[in-house]
């Protein structure tokens, strides 16, 4: 799948398919070592946005990679709203990664969750980080905030 879409990513830091392969056969390896262990201690846990069974604060940072906005013709804007009003929720600050849906082009859902979070009070920023990204992010008076990537 990625061989076949080479053109839609950025080869910068990592450089090739097969360093990709690498590095994720080596973040499994690191998972699956620690996965026992840390379900016993509470730290795996299956959730599914848009509802999560957090406490409010609970966190300082929540993340999202490839889920939200990546979809955005499966999942609506409302979708995309309540999930980040509960990541906001449990956590203080809400990263959200990459602003891209599926075909590489910017989501349809990001200038209405940008207005919405803004005139609610949040803090929000797009900030360009490695890959080509971006990430916003924002805090209200609460210290919650959303952030997400481009
Ligand atoms: C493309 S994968 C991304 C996996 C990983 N986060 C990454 O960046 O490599 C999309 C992920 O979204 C998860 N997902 C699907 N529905 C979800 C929901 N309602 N709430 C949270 N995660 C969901 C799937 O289980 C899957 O792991």
């Amino acid at each position: 799948m990625t061989r076949k879409n080479i053109h839609q990513f950025v080869w910068e830091p990592i450089s090739s398919i097969d360093e990709v392969g690498r590095l994720r056969m080596e973040a499994m390896g690191k998972f699956l070592a620690d996965y026992d262990r840390g379900k016993e201690e509470g730290r795996y846990r299956s959730e599914s946005l848009p509802s999560l069974s957090f406490s409010d604060g609970q966190f300082h940072l929540a993340l999202c990679s490839h889920f939200l906005f990546l979809y955005s013709d499966q999942l609506d804007l409302e979708f995309h709203m309540e999930s980040i009003r509960e990541m906001c929720r449990v956590s203080k600050e809400a990263r959200i990664s990459p602003l891209l849906q599926l075909g590489a082009s910017p989501s349809p859902h990001v200038p209405a969750v940008v207005d919405y979070f803004e005139d609610a009070g949040y803090g929000v920023d797009i900030v360009r980080v490695l890959a080509g990204a971006g990430v916003v992010q924002g805090r209200n008076e609460r210290g919650n905030g959303a952030h997400r990537e481009r």
